[in-house]
């Protein structure tokens, strides 16, 4: 403990600007795990930078103690969590009243919502024990294996993955399109959802990527990997459903006539990674064309959905033909 300082609630004991990583603390006891509340609001893992002089697991431990007032000891290896944040499983000696006055809360991180928390859900992929309803499908983890290897970092999130799977399945028999492959990772997501009589054409402009994905879904016979530009892809016209997820595509309002036309009434327009009003870009405080655009486009109806605290996904229906 450094100095005092007081945050919107609580206080906090340690805040130092000298940090030289984080560390966090996973500390379970029959089965549920000790979590921390945050300013603003929900829960996390007690955790915090690491100052000078002090090792990870030290950091650990303080911060489990001035966080929840849990005296712990180091009981196994760390894990890297995303964030570099390395996580200590502790072994909880005593349980006092947090000094920082932070509320404390034991959850089940094998159950929903818990399991599916950004940090919850490192621990368990770590540990080998992602409950079976919440792991990545098998070609999902394979696309994830090639972005890995070849550095590309633009892939779908895991919880756009997830939506799309969603739409995928609400339109059984449907025609698909994704514009901009990358290395097949939106791809392999929508296949998840697709029914047998399903189809998907995926374009991607980049000739490796096409490949790679190629690769990867050629043993699916409901999928095609066009290598080229976009508009090819929209030329094969009337898709149920358009994830349009390359930048030409989604640049120019006006290309907005041609993905609309290529869709069948009721087809669903997909657009991912869109930011939040907390972590817009400034150039887009003055609003956002493409947002604009697509809301008021007369043919769509539209919907912003938050699909983590950094990303959101605009839905929209064709309502007429
Ligand atoms: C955001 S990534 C796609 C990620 C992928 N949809 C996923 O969910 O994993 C965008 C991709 O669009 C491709 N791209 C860029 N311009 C393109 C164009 N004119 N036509 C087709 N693909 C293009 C890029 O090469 C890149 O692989």
């Amino acid at each position: 403990m450094t100095s005092a300082q007081t945050s919107a609630q609580w206080i906090d004991l340690s805040p130092s600007p000298d940090r030289i990583g984080r560390a966090c603390a996973w500390i379970e006891q029959g089965g549920l795990v000790l979590m921390t509340g945050l300013e603003w609001g929900g829960w996390t893992l007690p955790g915090g930078g690491i100052h000078p002089g002090e090792t990870p697991a030290q950091a650990a431990i303080r911060e489990a103690w001035e966080e929840c007032g849990a005296r712990c000891e180091v009981a196994g290896e760390p894990v890297i969590l995303h964030n570099d944040s390395a996580c200590y499983p502790l072994r909880l000696l005593a349980l006092e009243p947090s000094p920082e006055g932070r509320p404390v809360a034991w959850v089940n991180p094998r159950s929903l919502p818990w399991a599916d928390d950004v940090q919850l859900r490192q621990l368990l992929s770590a540990r080998g024990e992602t409950p079976a309803h919440l792991a990545r499908p098998p070609l999902v983890e394979r696309a994830l294996a090639e972005a890995a290897r070849l550095g590309f970092g633009h892939s779908c999130s895991l919880e756009t993955g997830r939506l799309l799977r969603t739409l995928a399945a609400s339109k059984p028999g449907g025609r698909l399109l994704e514009l901009g492959s990358g290395v097949g990772v939106g791809a392999a997501w929508l296949l998840a959802g697709m029914d047998a009589s399903s189809r998907l054409l995926t374009v991607e402009h980049d000739p490796l990527r096409a490949e790679v994905v190629w690769e990867g879904l050629r043993d699916d016979p409901r999928a095609e990997v066009l290598h080229g530009d976009w508009r090819g892809g929209l030329e094969r016209g009337g898709f149920d459903l358009i994830f349009a997820d390359c930048a030409p595509s989604r640049r120019e309002v006006i290309h907005l006539d041609s993905l609309v036309a290529a869709l069948n009434p009721g087809g669903l327009l997909v657009f991912d990674n869109f930011s939040p009003p907390a972590s817009l870009p400034e150039p887009l405080y003055q609003g956002d064309a493409e947002r604009d655009a697509l809301f008021a486009y007369p043919e769509l109806s539209c919907v912003e959905l938050s699909v983590s605290f950094r990303e959101r996904v605009i839905v929209a229906t064709r309502t007429r033909g």
